[in-house]
């Protein structure tokens, strides 16, 4: 019972550490960045997400084009492809959601220009670009769209995220594999890396590279952010 990533831990207290080390960070002014995958949206916890960053625990966003696609699509239509996130349940017409909300992107410029006309109103990316915190959408060949804010050239987008990296205390990863690891094989071993995923071999991947101050939790990505922004919010009532 002492590998360091296993399904079997107690989360509860794993992500009562993990609010703390959150807050002392903030506290000393230090520098968060968030890596995020779909799931995220698919598992409806991209309201907490969104929380986190409105609510300034988030400093930088490191993404790709799923994430965004499916945020503006939980945003304008309250589904992720299709899917209902309140019931759970297919959509009357949802086939039609993903496209619709790429195509309402590009008809807007992008992103930014999409809160700015009123169009875009709330979730991750909303809270971005209210905050003023930054994101970077790395291309991938899997991409529908993508939207006009994806960086197609990776090594563009590569540098790209390398710079949101420079000077980052703590990095959280959610459910993204690819965008992990890569996050992973850009940090020195001595950045605090927090790795949410389902699957075992995503996190035994990243801790395998070399950090030596790697959390890794096995667990369902729809629960975390929620549990994390109520253990923050249960930290800043002792404080305040
Ligand atoms: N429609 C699209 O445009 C589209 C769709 C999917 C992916 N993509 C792109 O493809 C690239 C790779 O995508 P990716 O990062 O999703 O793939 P990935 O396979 O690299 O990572 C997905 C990760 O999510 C984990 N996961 C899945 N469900 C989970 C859950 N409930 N809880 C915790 N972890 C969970 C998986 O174990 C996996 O590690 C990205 O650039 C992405 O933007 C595009």
């Amino acid at each position: 019972m002492s590998g360091g990533a296993s399904s079997e831990k107690p989360a509860t207290a794993i992500i009562r550490q993990i609010a703390r080390d959150i807050c002392n960070i903030k506290k000393s002014g230090g520098k968060i960045a968030v890596v995020a995958g779909p799931a995220v949206v698919h598992t409806g916890a991209a309201s907490a997400l969104a929380t986190l960053i409105r609510e300034g625990y988030v400093d930088t966003l490191l993404s790709g084009n799923a994430l965004a696609v499916h945020d503006v699509e939980a945003a304008l239509l309250k589904t992720s492809l299709g899917v209902s996130l309140q019931e759970g349940t297919a959509a009357v017409g949802g086939c039609r959601h993903h496209l619709m909300a790429i195509n309402t992107i590009y008809k807007a410029g992008d992103l930014k220009k999409a809160v700015e006309k009123g169009i875009l109103k709330s979730e991750i990316i909303y809270e971005c670009v209210k905050k003023g915190v930054p994101f970077v959408l790395a291309g991938s060949i899997r991409d529908d769209g993508p939207l006009p804010d994806v960086i197609t050239d990776t090594v563009v987008a590569q540098k790209k995220y390398r710079e949101q990296l420079k000077d980052v205390d703590m990095v959280m990863m959610l459910a993204s594999t690819l965008h992990a690891i890569a996050v992973g094989n850009m940090l020195p071993s001595t950045v605090k890396l927090v790795c949410i995923d389902i699957n075992p071999a995503a996190v035994t991947k990243l801790l395998d590279r070399g950090s030596t101050q790697a959390i890794g939790v096995i667990t369902d990505v729809g629960t975390f952010p929620p549990l994390l922004a109520e253990e923050i919010k249960k930290l800043k009532g002792k404080t305040s």
